[in-house]
């Protein structure tokens, strides 16, 4: 089985993927989406969202990452696709459930599942734009307001040529709210030929399982769990326990290395509490800590409180030097 890690704007950047690809489990990654509008963007925006892209498009851990691309113009999407593609992305991505307020009034994102024949138009024009041996991906939600489209979309898109279809199994309207309708993606699969990869709500190895056995598709797509449980993905496929608290700890440590080296001030202090709003799902330590660092703004200050609750000061305290 294929598991891909979910992208997330404003979570999942280069920094996110290279720590979830490093414990393990994921076989791609995707950026976060880049909006195109009416132009080439400069190479430049390409290695910001992607920097990956400088090593053959790979985290540290050697996890390919393909270039996400949300927009409303088949012309411009498919030559921007081009650019991925020519910096080294393995493929393109087309971001269909988007569903931002702002994305969806310049009618990007989730807006278009209403608009079953410019999905078509994107999807061909961009397969026309990329070589034939690169995937061209599409993800979707099941529609905007209701389901009514879902099939039609998904047929659309293959017909199109993609290569495969992400079904992050709720409408926009439903938004990120429980439960996620995975038998919905069975339906999809069973009138298209399309290889279809499973997204939304799973947390756990069991909702894995469910999700498989109720969408009828082997791969999945993880999001919000894969930062809940920061080796989810091993647990799904070879039955890994969740990591410890302390391992936890140790990995928000080795996060916050990248900063402190890599002089961005305030990103540290604010991604680490963001994350500890995912991870507090999992661990209720991380509810304890968000208290303890809430205030604070330096990486030194955070770091010296997760130091007491790593494994590494495990170790060193019960073997003294
Ligand atoms: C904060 C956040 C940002 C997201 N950004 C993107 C994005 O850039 N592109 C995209 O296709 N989906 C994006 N998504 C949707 C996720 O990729 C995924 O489909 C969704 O979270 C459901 O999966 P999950 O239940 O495993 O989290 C985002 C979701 C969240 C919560």
């Amino acid at each position: 089985m294929k598991v891909m890690l979910a992208p997330m704007e404003g979570v999942v950047d280069h920094l996110m993927r290279d720590m979830l690809t490093q414990v393990g489990g994921f076989d791609i990654c995707v950026t976060e989406f880049i909006r195109i509008v009416d132009q080439r963007l400069p190479h430049k925006t390409f290695y910001r969202y992607c920097p990956e892209l400088h090593q053959g498009s790979k985290t540290p851990a050697g996890v390919p990452v393909r270039i996400q691309l949300l927009g409303q113009h088949p012309q411009w999407l498919a030559e921007n696709a081009q650019v991925a593609v020519e910096l080294g992305s393995p493929g393109v991505d087309l971001n269909f459930g988007c569903p931002a307020k702002t994305v969806n009034k310049s009618k990007g994102g989730a807006v278009l599942l209403k608009e079953t024949q410019t999905l078509y138009d994107i999807v061909k024009a961009v397969r026309e734009a990329v070589p034939a041996d690169l995937p061209v991906t599409a993800k979707i939600r099941l529609g905007f307001e209701d389901k009514t489209l879902a099939v039609d979309n998904a047929c659309a898109i293959a017909e199109a040529g993609a290569t495969e279809l992400v079904v992050h199994a709720r409408t926009k309207t439903e938004g990120y709210k429980p439960p996620a309708y995975w038998e919905w993606i069975a339906k999809i699969k069973a009138k298209t030929s399309l290889p279809v990869i499973a997204n939304g709500e799973i947390w756990n190895s069991q909702d894995a399982k469910q999700c498989q056995q109720q969408s009828g598709c082997e791969d999945l797509m993880l999001g919000r769990g894969a930062l809940a449980m920061p080796n989810l993905a091993n647990a799904i496929k070879s039955g890994a326990t969740p990591m410890r608290w302390d391992e936890v700890a140790d990995l928000l440590i080795r996060y916050s290395g990248y900063e402190i080296y890599g002089d961005k001030g305030r990103y540290y202090p604010n991604r680490i509490k963001q994350w500890c709003g995912y991870l507090r799902r999992q661990y209720p330590q991380a509810g304890v800590l968000f208290e303890d660092i809430r205030r604070l703004n330096h990486a030194q200050d955070i770091v010296k409180i997760l130091a007491s609750q790593s494994s590494q000061d495990r170790v060193c305290y019960t073997n003294p030097p």
